[in-house]
């Protein structure tokens, strides 16, 4: 008798073992053939980076994921640059962004539609998708691409800007995004991605971009 409850309790922990690895191994296949999907979406695609960056902190992100995905990189100059004085920036912004004005923009991108994937940089200000990011969103047609936002700010971190994103490109597939910090330019700490603070955002775009896939 005690035998043959041994011998059922061993039946039915094999039977658990079993289900739970063949779960595992097809959970694992799942994430296989996602991976592979996203996969073709950045690397057989034809990819843009567009950023907007004002002390180069943005511009330095940008590069790095240049560097690991290839592509176009343009970035966003205005018709009337804005002041260098941070208070007259943030003013200027604050009214832009309270009656919804959209600053016209320099940079002339030739034949969006040519691609499929656009990295899209910008630093946070106010909280909010700097103006000149909103101008390029409505100026062009995205419908049917898939846009990956990226981002760097004073440590406030991206306020509502990464849902401005999806708000204003309704049609496209926004992927998620990346943030780190950058200047604080409010105390005059401008550029920072350079020696240690550069490599650590590298490895924090590869392992992002790498999730991505
Ligand atoms: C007009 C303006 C507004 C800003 N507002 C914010 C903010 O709301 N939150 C924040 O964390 N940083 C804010 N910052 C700081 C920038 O996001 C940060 O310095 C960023 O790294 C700058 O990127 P860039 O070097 O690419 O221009 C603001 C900067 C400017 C110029």
């Amino acid at each position: 008798m005690k035998y043959l409850i041994t011998l059922s309790f061993l039946i039915v922990l094999s039977s658990a073992l079993f289900a739970a690895c063949s779960k595992s191994k097809s959970n694992t296949s799942a994430i296989k053939d996602q991976l592979a999907e996203t996969n073709d979406s950045l690397i057989n695609k034809k990819v843009l980076i567009v950023y907007l960056s004002r002390t180069n902190n943005t511009k330095a992100v940008a590069q790095i994921i240049h560097k690991k995905v290839g592509g176009d990189m343009v970035a966003l100059e205005l018709v009337n640059p804005y002041p260098q004085d941070y208070k007259k920036i943030v003013d200027q912004v604050s009214n832009e962004n309270s009656t919804g004005f959209l600053p016209p923009l320099k940079t002339k991108i030739d034949k969006i539609s040519q691609y499929d994937t656009i990295f899209l940089g910008f630093p946070t200000w106010g909280m909010q998708l700097p103006p000149p990011m909103k101008s390029f969103l409505k100026q062009y047609d995205l419908s049917g691409k898939t846009i990956i936002p990226f981002n760097t700010n004073a440590g406030y971190g991206i306020g509502n800007t990464f849902q401005t994103v999806k708000e204003t490109a309704p049609k496209s597939t926004v992927l998620e995004g990346f943030s780190t910090k950058g200047g604080i330019e409010r105390d005059g700490v401008m550029f920072v991605m350079e020696g240690n603070k550069e490599r650590e955002v590298a490895v924090q775009v590869e392992t992002w971009l790498r999730k991505l896939k």
